[in-house]
């Protein structure tokens, strides 16, 4: 009875393997990964740019929290491009990103690097820094999703 029971468990432990896709080993899921990973950029550099526009009330705090958030979630994506059967597309990906997968990686990590700078300026409280590392960073969207971007 014991034996039959732990031999049931070895044959799940040695299943599972097979069985677990994540986004870092199915290409399908690593789709999906980096769109979330996109979403959560846009909703936390959106509610820095209305606060920078007026269009709700200025928080320093708040900034510093989206700024905080953004350099985080800036480093997310790029690994879900590199995943094995990634580079057949998939989601608004073009083909181009694994023709010059370097010159897209580097983007993606001049996008990190432009949000700590970005976090650095909501440090310091002074609304000219923060708008002018604010358009910094976000002008990294548009030139990579022109080449890059369905
Ligand atoms: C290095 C290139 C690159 C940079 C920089 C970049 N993106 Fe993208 N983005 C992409 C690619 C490629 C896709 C398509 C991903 C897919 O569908 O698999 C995408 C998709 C998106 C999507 C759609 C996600 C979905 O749900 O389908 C949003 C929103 C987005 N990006 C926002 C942004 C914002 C905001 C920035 C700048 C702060 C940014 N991106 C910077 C390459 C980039």
């Amino acid at each position: 009875m014991k034996k039959a029971l732990f031999a049931g468990v070895a044959a799940l432990v040695i299943s599972a393997p097979l069985t677990a896709a994540t986004a870092f080993t199915d290409a399908a899921d690593a789709v999906k990964y980096r769109q979330a990973a996109f979403q959560l950029i846009r909703h936390n550099m959106a509610d820095i740019n209305e606060m920078i526009k007026g269009e709700v009330p200025f928080d320093a705090k708040r900034v510093q929290k989206r700024a905080d958030a953004l350099v985080m979630v800036t480093t997310l994506p790029w690994e879900a491009f590199q995943v094995a059967g990634t580079e057949q597309g998939g989601g608004d990906a073009k083909a181009d990103i694994w023709q010059n997968l370097a010159d897209f990686l580097e983007r993606g990590e001049k996008l990190a690097a432009d949000a700590s700078t970005l976090q650095a300026a909501a440090q310091t409280g002074d609304q000219n820094e923060l708008r002018k590392a604010f358009g910094n960073f976000a002008r990294n969207c548009k030139a990579c999703h022109d080449n890059y971007k369905e």
